[in-house]
């Protein structure tokens, strides 16, 4: 967990030097869904990524103005737009990564499952595609909901012959971003030396925070360490609350796939002791999916980390989202076989 805090640190310092010394990176990104809420800002953070190359920007609408619009930022990360579904080959051949939020977000009341009948058919024709023209790439999936759409999309590259499974990861950085973000505002400590550990998957309880595993050790009360779960477990509806309608977490979002998508960059660049949270093909728990820290390398997710000790309110909360989550995956499963 220290790397972690590490990668943070030079993460900083290497993207303020790439605004003022534009050096030029080697790897191709392909963001799908690149238009919207999370699109515009993580496909602005991802111009100013020393690893990129080109970055490759692909929506169903809107696409050619926002790449015309980010490819005047004199960084030297090319920018190339491309809309409409005859130009997603382009989009996706020769992509070392392929980043993707396209979909619908939340509004109040919904739960992330609340989309899965729009965004499943969105992320597998995606899918797809990816598993024709860029097969070698590693798949960040930030489409909701993440706890099925890693299993779709994982058995559409399994139908397909080219699965991987150290390159089809879900982006679970904003429940680690939030869990920092909290833990240091309730303990007052410095935010960037906070790394909490956060397992599952990426809704409601499945959604679990190791706190007791918290770096720096910090001692919390079982009414702390219930209450700061709860946040971190809600903090997605919080924001969808605020936001009244106007969508879901977008900017935190972006913040936390700009360094989910850095970290990626890193381990294929060969950097060593790069980790982040993702959810995975694991064997962590009886589940064919897990959300853990993973070592990110050459090929993707090279490692998938235990879980380590766990206080007894988070061995309980495991067992409670285990449940949950095999029905998520099992949704997932059974939606990439059975639809066309
Ligand atoms: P948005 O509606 O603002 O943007 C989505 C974009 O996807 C739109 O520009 C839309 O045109 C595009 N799109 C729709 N169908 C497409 C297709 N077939 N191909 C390419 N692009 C397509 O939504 P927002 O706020 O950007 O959220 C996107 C997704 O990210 C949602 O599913 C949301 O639930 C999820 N999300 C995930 C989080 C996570 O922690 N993993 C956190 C926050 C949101």
């Amino acid at each position: 967990s220290t790397s972690a805090l590490s990668c943070r640190r030079s993460t900083v310092s290497r993207r303020s030097a790439v605004i003022t010394e534009a050096k030029a990176g080697a790897r191709k990104v392909a963001l799908l869904g690149a238009a919207g809420g999370i699109g515009q800002p993580l496909a602005l953070l991802l111009k100013m990524q020393p690893y990129v190359a080109e970055l490759a920007l692909y929506d169903i609408a809107n696409t050619v103005g926002v790449a015309a619009d980010l490819s005047h930022c004199n960084t030297s990360v090319q920018v190339t737009g491309h809309t409409g579904e005859e130009n997603l080959p382009a989009c996706l051949k020769d992509a070392d990564v392929v980043v993707i939020p396209a979909g619908v977000p939340r509004k109040p009341g919904m739960t992330r499952d609340d989309l899965f009948n729009i965004n499943a058919g969105i992320v597998k024709k995606l899918a797809e595609k990816i598993a024709v023209h860029c097969p070698q790439a590693v798949i960040a999936i930030i489409s909701n909901p993440v706890n099925s759409t890693v299993p779709i999309t994982a058995e559409v590259m399994k139908a397909a012959g080219v699965y991987d499974k150290r390159k089809v990861l879900g982006v679970t950085t904003l429940d680690v971003v939030r869990a920092n973000t909290f833990v240091a505002e309730a303990k007052g400590l410095a935010v960037q030396d906070v790394d909490v550990p956060v397992v599952g998957g990426h809704a409601g309880i499945t959604i679990l925070p190791l706190l007791s595993q918290t770096n720096p050790t910090v001692s919390f009360t079982d009414d702390e360490m219930a209450k700061l779960t709860d946040r971190i477990q809600n903090a997605g509806t919080e924001v969808v609350e605020a936001k009244a309608g106007a969508g879901s977490a977008t900017l935190s979002m972006a913040y936390a796939a700009a360094r989910f998508s850095e970290s990626v960059l890193r381990g294929l660049e060969g950097e060593p002791d790069v980790y982040e949270a993702a959810f995975v093909e694991s064997t962590v728990t009886e589940l064919p999916y897990f959300a853990t820290k993973v070592r990110l390398g050459p090929n993707g997710a090279e490692e998938v980390l235990p879980l380590g000790k766990l206080a007894p309110i988070e061995e309980k909360g495991v067992q409670e989202l285990i449940p949950v989550l095999k029905k998520n995956i099992d949704t997932g499963i059974e939606f990439a076989n059975t639809k066309p």
